[in-house]
This record gives structure tokens, sequence and C-alpha cells, in this order.
């Protein structure tokens, strides 16, 4: 099939390579002219395993091509919408700028009987409203969010553990013919994923938008309750990482996402829980969503304590001190620094007089340009030579790993803070650290 994908940042760049990947005919388009001439030389804009490789192998194919100008989507079957929706500069609602741009830019190019598909995280009403911008031409709007995670969104996109349709309704919630028609052309589109007995959700368009961003907030919920029990711990001695594991036992609750630890970050748990916390005090219904406040503010809480933790290992004052942050992306595996948790650190203790040296795997350009203030080293080693605190922050495999007698050789004291509970402090204290973390006595 023909298809457009509109935005090519985290989401449309993979997702464009993956549909070329599955056979398709695939055209990218970005307003950005250096992220389309990156991805026309095959190179990948940002860090995100899987997708070099992806590029070269579809770009040999010829199937994926890329432009700034939005006439060259003309003529495909399917156009997925999938730029970005910030949050609005000081409020919690989302920013649509992006989407209505695309919308409006597409327009002219559609054909009666394309499909349109709304992959990017909205505010429940937004694909209404799309449907009708988009109606005078005779193109059919399908509500398709997605799912993927950085870091696996080449594995997530080709492999997604569920599919979503959100279709064009009649009064009794029944698809629409269209609908029906629409939902045929993403079957083909799908044809691979499906015929792997991936899960599909057929639904309304209210629906579609709303799994998107309650998904979201479950996960984030999920983080914040056992940062929550974290903070139980830490009044009590408890270890809030076998309590997860012993929680996450029973099969209801899981173990999945119960690492306590610095909490959520990135471009999508932390605006998307704000963006839906809006959207439900436009609708009238704030109180239902009044608890992702509160999820928020524990995420928030645990950045704070962990400037605390620092302050207390050093004896009450950072002042002066030299600390190493290991890790700047929000997670790992990947180099987005979108409301990293760790920097967020970083850029904290050298606000109140620490010296922070930040290094990162792959996001020390991208966290340079965030807080130029910050030192940045290439290495854990160069990080924290002379260091009086080591942080780990993002739980990279090679931070993880790392060996306290290596470490101890270049540090100024050995003082470790684990912020991802990520290494065994036995093995580090036995090694002559003191080792602290969220949550572990
Ligand atoms: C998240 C969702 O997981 C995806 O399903 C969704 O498609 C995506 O947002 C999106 O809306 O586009 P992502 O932002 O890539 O994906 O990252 P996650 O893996 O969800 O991690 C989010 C944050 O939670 C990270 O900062 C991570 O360190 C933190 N986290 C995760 C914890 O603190 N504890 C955990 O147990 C798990």
């Amino acid at each position: 099939m023909r298809l457009s994908v509109i935005g090519c940042g985290y989401l449309g760049a993979v997702h464009a390579a993956s549909m070329a990947q599955l056979g398709h005919e695939v055209i990218g388009i970005d307003v950005d002219l250096k992220k389309v001439d990156a991805l026309r030389a095959g190179r990948a804009p940002f860090y995100e395993p899987g997708l070099p490789e992806l590029l070269t192998e579809v770009g040999a194919t010829g199937r994926l091509t890329f432009s700034t100008d939005i006439a060259d989507a003309a003529g495909a079957d399917v156009h997925f919408i999938c730029v970005g929706t910030p949050q609005v500069h000081g409020e919690f609602r989302a920013d649509l700028t992006f989407v209505n741009a695309a919308v409006e830019a597409l327009v002219p190019h559609l054909r009666p009987g394309d499909v349109v598909a709304g992959k990017s995280t909205v505010p429940v009403g937004t694909a209404e409203a799309i449907a009708e911008a988009i109606s005078a031409t005779g193109a059919v709007l399908v509500w398709n969010p997605e799912f993927l995670r950085e870091g696996f969104a080449v594995e997530d996109t080709l492999h997604p553990d569920r599919l979503v349709y959100g279709l064009p309704t009649d009064d009794d919630g029944e698809p629409t013919a269209e609908g029906s028609k629409a939902r045929s052309v993403l079957d083909e589109v799908y044809a691979t994923p499906l015929s792997e007995d991936t899960p599909l959700v057929v639904t309304d368009y209210a629906t579609a938008q709303l799994v998107k961003v309650a998904a979201n907030s479950f996960l984030a919920t999920k983080i914040s309750f056992i940062n929550a029990m974290a903070e139980l711990c830490e009044s009590t001695g408890a270890d809030v990482t076998r309590l997860a594991d012993a929680i996450g036992y029973d099969a209801r609750i899981g173990r999945r996402f119960l690492n306590a630890g610095l909490g959520f970050g990135g471009g999508c748990l932390p605006k998307d829980i704000r963006a839906f916390m809006a959207r439900a005090g436009e609708l009238g219904v704030s109180d239902a969503l009044s608890f992702l406040r509160e999820v928020d503010s524990i995420n928030m809480r645990r950045r704070v304590r962990m400037v605390d933790l620092a302050r207390e290992v050093c004896h009450g004052s950072i002042v002066g001190k030299r600390i190493a942050v290991l890790g700047a992306a929000f997670k790992p595996d990947s180099d987005d620094v979108r409301d990293s948790p760790a920097l967020s650190v970083a850029a904290q203790m050298q606000l109140q007089g620490a010296h922070v040296t930040v290094t990162d795997p792959q996001a020390v350009a991208n966290a340079r340009a965030k807080w130029p203030d910050l030192h940045f080293a290439d290495t854990a080693l160069e990080a924290a030579k002379d260091a009086d605190v080591v942080l780990l922050a993002t739980e990279w495999t090679e931070y993880c790993e790392i060996e306290p007698d290596a470490l101890a050789a270049v540090v100024a004291h050995r003082r470790i803070l684990d912020g991802r509970n990520v290494l065994k402090p036995a093995h580090w204290r036995a090694a002559g650290w003191t080792y602290r973390a969220l949550g572990r006595p």
C-alpha cells in the first residue's frame, strides 16, 4: 500500500521505517529539513536501538522516502498523523498546534476514500474535530493510537501487543459503512502483525483516544504507587525492592513497572497525565482524575528526596561538592532528555551549589543543549574523577555493571546513590562504599 507518515520524530520515523519493512511504500513528511536530510541519508536523527539497521535495510528497497513538502503525501492510501503534542507552556493541557497544522496542510491533498490515521496522543474530542475538518474531502478518519516504548520502538511497532482502531460510528455505536471500509484498509496495512494474532480492539473515536491516555495514566500510577511505598519504606527501614518482588508475585499486580527510584520522565507519561487532568477539567469531571495530581506529586517528590539524600551523605551540605551523575536520559537505551529525572536532579544539585558532572552513553549532546551550565564527561570513570558522591540516575547496563573497585580508584569519597535501585548494596558496602538508595535501608 502507499502510506504517508506526517511527523518524523520518535514515533513517526520508527513508524515510517517499520511500515516500509512490512512491505508498504512509505513517504515520511517532516517540516524539519535537518531531520529529513538525515533520514534521507539513512541516518536516525535520534538514538533508538535497531532503527539505523532498519533504515539501511528498507532504504535499499527504495520503498521509504522522505520530504518536507506535504504535497508529496498526495496519492497515499493512508496518512498517519504522528506529530507531537507537547504540554502548553505554563499549563497542563496539550498543545495541538502541530496536529492542527498537519491536518490543515493535508486536507488539500486528500481524496475520497483515503484514510487518515491519527496516532498522536491527543485529548479526547480531538479525533471528532479532525473528522469534521476532513469530512468535505471524503477521506475517513480512524483513531489508531500508538503504544511504542522508546528503546523498544522498532520491536513494539513491528510486533505490537495490541492494535486499536477508533472508527466513526452510527447512533447505535456500530461502525458506519465508511468506517468499516477504513477498517479493511488498516487491516491491510497491519496484515503482518494481525497474522501473528496481535489482539485488535475495534471501537469508537472517544474510546480509542481514551485508551492511550488511560494506559499511560495507569503506568504512571503504578510507578508512583511503588514510589509512595518507597517513602513508607524510608520511614520504617523496609526495603521497597523486596516489597515490589513480593507483591509482584501476585499475577493481578505483576512485577513490571514496579521499580521504585527517581520516577518517571520522558516526553509521554508526565505530559500525558497532565493533559488528561486538564481535559477532565474541561469536561467537568476533574474529580475522576484528581488522583493523578497525587501521582504527579509523588513522582516529583522523588527528585527532591534524591537531592536531600546527596546532602545527607555529604553531612549536611552539597555546596562545593563534586557530584558525578551517571545518566542523563530519562531512561536507558534512549538519548531523550525531555523531563528526565536524571537531568532534573543533576541540575537541582548544581543550582544548589554542587559541582555536577554528568555522563551518558547517548544523551550528553541533548543534555548539554538543555543545561549548558552542567559539566559533562564521556565516561563514568571520567565523570567520577575526584567525586565526593556518585549518583546512578539512569540504569544503562554499563552503569549497572560498574565494579565498585574500578570506581573507587578514581573517586575522592566512596559514596554511591542508587537512583534506580539496580545495584547490590552488600557488594558495594563490602568494597567500602556508603550505599544509599530511595526506599531501601
Ligand atoms: C511510555 C509508555 O510505556 C508507552 O507504552 C507509550 O506508548 C509511550 O509512553 C508513549 O506515550 O508514547 P516511554 O515514555 O518510552 O513509554 O517510557 P517508559 O518505558 O514507559 O518509561 C517511562 C519512565 O518511567 C522512565 O523515566 C522510566 O525510567 C520510568 N519507570 C519505568 C520507572 O521509574 N519505574 C518503572 O518500573 C518503569
